[in-house]
């Protein structure tokens, strides 16, 4: 188990921690990831074959750093939304977008995962970045992200992951599980959300087995690509 007993299950403890370091989210990513995060939301937004015009649901959307990248893809005619759990990452991601002057192509939706607000057959993709370790249950919010898009569409994942070459993984757990909570702790006065981070990384399946499991979905040519040494994932399946 990697949350607190204080709290009644996985959900309601990760909504905890997103609503105590909403203020800070943002420019702690880009600090901790040295500034990685950017080009690995670019590359995942390149993943999805979103044309002009089209339409996609960004899950889990936090400050909305994926959603206006994804606007951007799209453009003033195409249909973006995000939706996540946490009020307070929501009013980060109202700000972003507004600074952005996206307020009139980004609707942002208070919702949950596992239980999407949408019929089926709605989107030309989904996507979820840094978040499928978060839900309570990755199965079920794959097959959400599923049914949600058209046939043809894509589901896209980017995700923290496992890197494999022996001495760049040495070096990267020794920052991520020593270094990364007493940053945190300095950064947004959270020890304890920064010390939830490496061990939920730890938890979460290889990115090998998200691939299997993107394809039991039932999503067509499932394939994954590791980003700076695999450290993060872009996952991609078609329906
Ligand atoms: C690490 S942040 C990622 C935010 C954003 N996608 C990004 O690229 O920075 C994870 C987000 O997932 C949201 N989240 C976690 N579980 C959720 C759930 N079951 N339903 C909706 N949102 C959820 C959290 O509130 C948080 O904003």
């Amino acid at each position: 188990m990697i949350y607190n007993n204080k709290y009644k299950n996985k959900e309601e403890y990760v909504h905890s921690i997103f609503s105590s370091i909403a203020h800070r989210y943002d420019l702690l990513n880009t600090v901790l990831s040295f500034n990685r995060d950017k080009y690995w939301r670019n590359y995942a937004v390149s993943k999805t074959q979103l044309k002009e015009n089209g339409s996609v649901l960004d899950i889990c959307c936090g400050t909305a750093m994926l959603t206006i990248e994804l606007a951007k893809k799209v453009g003033p005619n195409g249909r973006i939304v995000g939706l996540d759990f946490c009020e307070d990452m929501l009013v980060k991601a109202r700000e972003n977008v507004k600074s952005e002057r996206l307020e009139n192509n980004i609707e942002l939706l208070r919702g949950n995962a596992v239980d999407l607000p949408f019929k089926d057959d709605t989107f030309d993709s989904t996507t979820i970045a840094f978040a499928l370790r978060n839900v309570p249950d990755v199965e079920k919010t794959i097959r959400e992200m599923r049914r949600v898009i058209k046939p043809g569409g894509t589901v896209v994942s980017l995700e923290l992951s496992k890197p494999g070459a022996p001495f760049f993984k040495q070096a990267y757990y020794f920052y991520f599980n020593c270094l990364v909570p007493v940053l945190g702790k300095i950064g947004a006065g959270q020890g304890g959300a920064y010390r939830y981070l490496p061990g939920s990384v730890i938890a979460f399946p290889h990115q090998s087995k998200i691939r299997d499991l993107f394809e039991k979905i039932g999503l067509k040519n499932a394939v994954y690509f590791e980003l700076t040494g695999g450290i993060a994932t872009v996952h991609i399946g078609i329906k």
